[in-house]
């Protein structure tokens, strides 16, 4: 029969861990949930007086406020949350490898690996083992294997995979209110039980028809294929907003057409300067690599030309401001409105706006940044990684960030928008074009201006998926 579970750990108080497991927190006060971490400036974080948490995500303060102190706790104590746990989530980080085999495609394990292994010296007494992070198809045997050799007392392990689909920004929303939870386990006795007992607590919020139960490997594999299947849409509008910007359809009306296709649905299909985060890429990247070890090349190029009609998508973006700039945008002065990959974050990881500013450097041009939340010191830090051959003092020389739109804009050829933040659709343009300037360009890669009240203002305006001629 299923455990009950009373006490959970979570090894690792990231984007994925913190939120979800505060959540469970909130929902089931009878379980005592402690995140742990080796980072002890990250728990410290957690457990601030002021709430000034790692990560930023609207309501995750006051999920927090209510459960921590009650049956919520952070610690940096890994092996004491280990031993007192009857269900531990593994939510450590797995990067894209950057050396060695399959690296830039392959995910790195090491971090899941060295969490496994910490259960089995420590464990004593019996445990689920849920593997939360997004891990390749089949990772879970490799996690049975080592525990299974590595276990002693008698201590026994079912492992089960549990992936997270929230996305940032949203995160409590979508912990709160799930399209659907997925557990993954193997079909034996043990594996069931282990899979009704983590059913049961989310079971305490979540509707039962929402809970979806399937094997481990199905489990595994529909996380890479959802966030693969999300990308190829974001792809395919965004392939199809080259056709309109050269034909003079709109991309907006051709994704509003389609969308109505109840087959088809009216989600994700935003055309945009291209899709970032630290998922997508990464996820399909592992389908790519997974389906080249499995020998299945003709399935990897499929996938492969997502993220490289992504990778197209910014570079056209880039060429489009420099050819609309007659050409050149050597010693110009271009204003970038966002550096965050999408509204309502402050992370950065794989951002279009990075790509974007790195190209535009890389013709000489001056860049001024402007981005609601991100903070200083991480834009610095993803253009030095953007531009490894570039001094961070000579991009410092050419890059300048500042705290609001006009500051950003004054004295400026060119505005581009790469983030679709809420207070740019407040922007009093016609004060932006008296301090431009003239001509003054605005680059829209988000479709959130109103091009022809901005045309009005005599702005030359140039938006994703629209051809110049006005029908
Ligand atoms: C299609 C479009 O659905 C329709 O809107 C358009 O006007 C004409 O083209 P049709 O060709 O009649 O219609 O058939 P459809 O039901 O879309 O199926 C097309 C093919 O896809 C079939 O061979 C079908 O077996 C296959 N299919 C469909 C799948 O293999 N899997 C699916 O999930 C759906
Ligand atoms: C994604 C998945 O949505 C989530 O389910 C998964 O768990 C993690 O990866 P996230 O990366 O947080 O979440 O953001 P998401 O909202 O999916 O956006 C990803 C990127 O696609 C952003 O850069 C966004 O701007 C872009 N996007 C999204 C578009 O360009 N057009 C769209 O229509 C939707
Ligand atoms: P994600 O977006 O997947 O949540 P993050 O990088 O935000 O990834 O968080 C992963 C966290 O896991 C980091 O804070 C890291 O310090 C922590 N971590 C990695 N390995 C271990 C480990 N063996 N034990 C405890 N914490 C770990």
């Amino acid at each position: 029969a299923p455990i009950d579970v009373k006490k959970i750990c979570c090894i690792g108080a990231g984007y994925v861990g913190g939120p979800t497991c505060a959540v469970i927190a909130l929902k089931c006060p009878h379980i005592t949930v402690t995140i742990v971490d080796l980072n002890q400036s990250r728990i410290d974080a957690w457990n601030s007086d002021d709430f000034s948490l790692p990560i930023y995500e609207p309501g995750l303060v006051d999920v927090v406020k209510q459960a921590r102190g009650r049956n919520l706790f952070f610690s940096t104590d890994v092996d004491k949350a280990i031993l007192e746990a009857d269900l531990i989530f593994v939510s450590v980080n797995t990067p894209t490898k950057k050396s060695g085999v399959g690296a830039g495609f392959a995910a790195d394990l090491n971090y899941v690996e060295l969490a496994t292994r910490r259960i089995a010296a420590v464990a004593t007494s019996n445990k689920i083992v849920v593997e939360k992070s997004t891990v390749p198809c089949r990772t879970a045997e490799s996690m049975r294997t080592i525990l299974e050799s590595n276990s002693h007392g008698g201590a026994r392990f079912d492992i089960l995979s549990n992936p997270e689909f929230l996305a940032e920004g949203t995160a409590i929303k979508d912990l709160l209110s799930p399209d659907r939870v997925l557990i993954g386990s193997l079909q034996t006795g043990e594996g069931l039980d282990a899979c009704q007992a983590l059913a049961n607590v989310y079971a305490n919020w979540v509707p039962k028809e929402r809970i979806l139960t399937v094997g481990l490997w199905s489990s595994e594999l529909s996380k890479l294929a959802a966030n693969a299947m999300l990308a190829q849409r974001i792809s395919s509008i965004n392939a199809l907003s080259a056709i309109c910007e050269a034909t003079g359809a709109n991309i907006d009306e051709v994704s509003h057409a389609v969308g109505f296709d109840s087959r088809i649905g009216p989600k994700f299909l935003r055309a945009s300067v291209g899709f970032g985060g630290s998922c997508f890429q990464k996820d399909i990247l592992n389908l790519v690599y997974l389906s080249e070890s499995l020998h299945l090349p003709e399935v990897a190029a499929y996938w492969r030309q997502v993220v490289d009609m992504n990778e197209y998508q910014k570079s056209r973006f880039s060429k489009t401001v420099v050819d609309t700039l007659f050409k050149t945008i050597t010693g110009k002065h271009i204003a970038v409105l966002g550096f965050a990959f999408k509204a309502d974050t402050g992370d950065t990881r794989e951002s279009a706006a990075i790509t974007l500013i790195r190209d535009f450097l890389s013709e000489r041009a001056y860049v001024t940044i402007y981005d609601p939340k991100v903070e200083e010191s991480q834009i610095w830090q993803d253009l030095s990684e953007a531009c490894p051959n570039t001094p961070l003092e000579t991009i410092k020389k050419y890059v300048t960030i500042v705290h609001n739109v006009i500051e950003a804009c004054k004295d400026k050829e060119a505005v581009v928008i790469a983030t679709e933040w809420k207070e740019f659709l407040e922007i009093d343009w016609q004060t932006v074009y008296d301090h431009m300037t003239k001509p003054a360009f605005v680059f829209d890669g988000r479709l959130l201006i109103d091009a022809d009240k901005l045309r009005k203002i005599g702005f030359k305006v140039k938006v994703i998926g629209r051809g110049d001629s006005t029908q």
